[in-house]
C-alpha cells in the first residue's frame, strides 16, 4: 500500500433541493453531506460507518460524480471530478466502479451474465469480439464462477451468485477505485463471509482501493484500513482500523461502539454501554454548532453555537469535537 492519496476529497457539499408539503409548495434543502474532508490512499479500505441516512451513500455517489456536489473538489490524477460534465468524465468512468447493496439495480434481467460483464468491455475497448468469451470467462474465474454461467441470466442466480457477477461487471473495467455501497448487508451471514473474502482477495491481485459503506461493525473491523464515521452528514472521526475501535474520541463513535455486543465476555462485563438518547434530528434543518450536541452526553454551550474544527488529534487520528483538543 502506498501512501499517495489516490483521491483526495476537500470540502465536499452535498445539498439536495426538494418541495415538501401537500402541494410541493414548500422548497427545502436537505443536508446530506457537508463538509467532507478526506485522502483516500492507494490500495488502502477506507469504511465509512453512521446510522441509516447520514449520507455515507450520498458522499460515495458524490466522489464518483454520479451525483453533482454542490460544492468542493474531488480530486483524482490531478484533475476535479466535481467540475467535469459527463462527457468530461467519460476518460474517468473506467477508474471508478461502485457496486451496489441489491445487484438487481446494476444488472439488467433481459441480459446473460455474459453480455453484462462483456458489454463494459467493449464499451472501453478492453476486449474485442475475438478474445471477449475469453475475457468473460478469467472474470467469472476471478470472482469463483464458472464459465457456463455466462449463458445465464441474473433471476437464474442466487443472491451471492448475483452480487459475484456486480462484482465481475465492475472489475471488467479494470477499476482503480470502487465504491462498495452495503456490498454484502442483503446477504445472508455465510455468504457475506465468502463475498469479503473475495473482495479481500481482488483487492490483492488488482490492487484496488475500496470506500467500503457498511453498517455491519464487525464486518467493518475485519476488513478496514481506516474508518470515518459520519453523523448527520458530517465526518465525525477517522482514524486507522485499531486505532478507531481501541480509542475511539467522538462521543457519537464511542456510542455507536458500545452498542456492538463484545465478543470476549469478560470485557463485556467491565464495559459501560452508552445508549444513544432521541432520534437523529432531521437533515431538512440540521441543529447549529455541532450537529451531535441534540443527543450528547457531554454536550457544553459552545457545541451548540459553533461547529467543532475538523482537527488531528493524534498523528492521523481527525475528529469534530469541542471535547477532543487537536494536536
Ligand atoms: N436524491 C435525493 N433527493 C433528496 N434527498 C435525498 C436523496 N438521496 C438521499 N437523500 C437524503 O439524504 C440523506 C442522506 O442519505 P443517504 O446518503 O442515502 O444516507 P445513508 O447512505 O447513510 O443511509 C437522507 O436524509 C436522504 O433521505
Ligand atoms: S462537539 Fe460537543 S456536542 Fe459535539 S460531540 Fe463534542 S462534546 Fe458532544
Ligand atoms: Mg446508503
Amino acid at each position: 500500500m502506498g501512501t499517495e492519496p489516490l483521491l483526495r476529497i476537500e470540502n465536499l457539499v452535498k445539498h439536495f433541493h426538494v418541495r415538501l408539503g401537500a402541494f410541493g409548495d414548500t422548497a427545502a434543502t436537505v443536508h446530506a453531506v457537508d463538509d467532507f474532508n478526506l485522502d483516500i490512499v492507494e490500495g488502502e479500505t477506507l469504511s465509512l460507518v453512521g446510522e441509516s441516512g447520514c449520507g455515507k451513500s450520498t458522499t460515495g455517489f458524490t466522489i464518483l460524480n454520479l451525483h453533482r456536489a454542490s460544492a468542493g473538489k474531488v480530486i483524482y490524477k490531478g484533475q476535479d471530478l466535481a467540475a467535469l460534465d459527463e462527457k468530461q468524465m467519460r476518460p474517468f468512468r473506467r477508474d471508478l466502479q461502485i457496486v451496489f447493496q441489491d445487484p438487481y439495480s446494476t444488472l439488467n434481467p433481459r441480459m446473460t451474465v455474459g453480455e453484462a460483464i462483456g458489454e463494459p468491455m467493449l464499451f472501453h475497448k478492453l476486449a474485442t469480439k475475438a478474445n471477449l468469451a475469453t475475457r468473460i470467462a478469467t472474470l467469472l474465474g476471478d470472482v469463483g464462477l464458472p464459465s457456463r454461467f455466462a449463458a445465464r441470466y441474473p433471476h437464474e442466480l442466487s443472491g451471492g451468485q448475483r452480487q459475484r457477477v456486480a462484482i465481475a461487471r465492475a472489475l471488467a473495467c479494470q477499476p482503480k477505485f470502487i465504491v462498495c455501497d452495503e456490498a454484502i448487508s442483503a446477504l445472508d451471514v455465510s455468504i457475506q463471509a465468502q463475498i469479503i473474502n473475495l473482495l479481500l482477495d481482488l483487492q490483492e491481485k488488482y490492487a484496488l482501493t475500496y470506500l467500503f459503506i457498511a453498517h455491519d461493525l464487525a464486518v467493518v473491523r475485519h476488513i478496514s484500513t481506516r474508518v470515518g464515521v459520519m453523523y448527520l452528514g458530517r465526518l465525525a472521526e477517522l482514524a486507522t482500523r485499531d486505532e478507531l475501535f481501541e480509542t475511539p474520541l467522538h462521543p457519537y463513535t464511542k456510542a455507536l461502539l458500545s452498542a456492538v455486543p463484545e465478543t470476549d465476555p469478560q470485557s463485556e462485563r467491565v464495559r459501560t454501554r452508552q445508549i444513544l438518547q432521541g432520534d437523529v434530528p432531521s437533515p431538512l434543518n440540521p441543529p447549529p454548532g455541532c450537529r451531535f450536541h441534540t443527543r450528547c452526553p457531554i454536550a457544553m454551550d459552545v457545541c451548540r453555537a459553533t461547529v467543532p474544527l475538523w482537527k488531528e488529534a493524534r498523528p492521523g487520528h481527525l475528529v469534530a469535537c469541542h471535547a477532543v483538543n487537536g494536536n
